[in-house]
């Protein structure tokens, strides 16, 4: 079999509908997972340099939370850049594991930390971390578990489905277990429109990159001139909507699959939902309970601190 068939299921599921979509995994092959590095250091996507801001001014009180024999583990870690905020003030941690589905990126930013945390376990794990995880064994006693959630990646599934992805990272993480999550807030519509429609184009780019993934794997044949990158904040769903809009009528082949787009008709790819504190708190409160959170002066993000319930 040439292609991943669960994968290309999703595909042309996702492509046969009214609302055409495309799975926003596939947004990470290496170039994706560049790109997105990229994204986070454009002056318009606020989000990661105020994340890091955050937990720099408070890496005390977070830290405190932690306590003995913690087994850290993080979801879609990619670049690890925050983890090695917090790895610096533990140093007593039982090990670290580093969950990505991005393989090659993973592993380098492994090889680095280790080489910066020589005495500290790091078990990565390739994974796509949103079906059911079996942890790799860890030498040091572990009696608590805490994942570790940046970048306000959970705004990125549906409030559902959040709901049961946090389901599975309080079975995963146990009694005593906690959640470091980001959490990107509600603000004026202005300042996220421009997070997600940069003038330097990074964000098109980085959108269209999926299109570019899927003629390489799956055969596809999409001409990526005529997708046109557009991300919208929808007010009544508090959510930035992606879309690849199709300018030209056009049949593309994927597979040995038929779709037809007709002008002006989009691929949704991610949406990234925007809470306030209080009704992310909420949305978790079937798992967890809030212990603290930091935000910044202009409350732009949010890292929260819970406890599994
Ligand atoms: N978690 C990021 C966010 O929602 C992912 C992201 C940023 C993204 N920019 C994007 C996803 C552009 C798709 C397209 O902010």
């Amino acid at each position: 079999m040439k292609y991943n068939e669960q994968d290309l299921t999703e595909i042309i599921e996702g492509l046969s509908q009214k609302q055409k979509s495309l799975p926003s995994k596939f947004f990470y092959d290496q170039k994706g997972s560049e790109l997105f590095d990229q994204i986070c250091e454009l002056d318009e996507y606020y989000q990661t340099r105020t994340e890091a801001k955050i937990m720099t001014d408070n890496i005390d009180q977070i830290t405190s939370v932690f306590e003995n024999n913690t087994l850290l583990i993080e979801f879609g870690s990619g670049s690890s850049l925050k983890t090695r905020l917090l790895l610096e003030h533990l140093p007593n941690l039982s090990g670290y594991i580093p969950i990505d589905i991005s393989k090659d990126h993973l592993l380098k930013s492994v090889k680095q930390l280790r080489f910066e945390f020589p005495d500290l376990e790091i078990a990565p794990m390739i994974a796509d971390y949103t079906r059911a995880l079996t942890f790799p064994p860890i030498h040091r006693a572990v009696e608590h578990k805490v994942t570790f959630f940046p970048g306000s990646t959970i705004g990125n599934f549906q409030p559902e489905y959040a709901k049961e992805f946090l389901r599975v990272i309080a079975d995963e993480c146990g009694q005593n277990g906690g959640l470091l999550i980001g959490v990107d807030l509600k603000k004026e519509e202005k300042i996220l429109y421009d997070a997600y429609n940069d003038s330097k184009g990074v964000t098109a780019e980085f959108n269209i990159n999926i299109l570019r993934r899927i003629n390489r794997e799956f055969d596809g044949d999409f001409v990526l001139n005529y997708f046109d990158h557009e991300a919208v904040y929808n007010s009544e769903h508090g959510r930035i909507e992606m879309h690849l809009i199709c300018n030209k009528d056009k049949q593309v082949h994927i597979a040995d699959k038929n779709i037809t787009f007709k002008k002006g008709e989009s691929i949704l790819t991610e949406y990234s939902y925007k809470y306030s504190i209080e009704e992310f708190a909420a949305l978790a409160s079937d798992v967890f309970v809030l212990r603290n959170y930091w935000t910044d002066e202009n409350r732009l993000f949010c890292v929260m601190y819970f406890d599994v319930k």
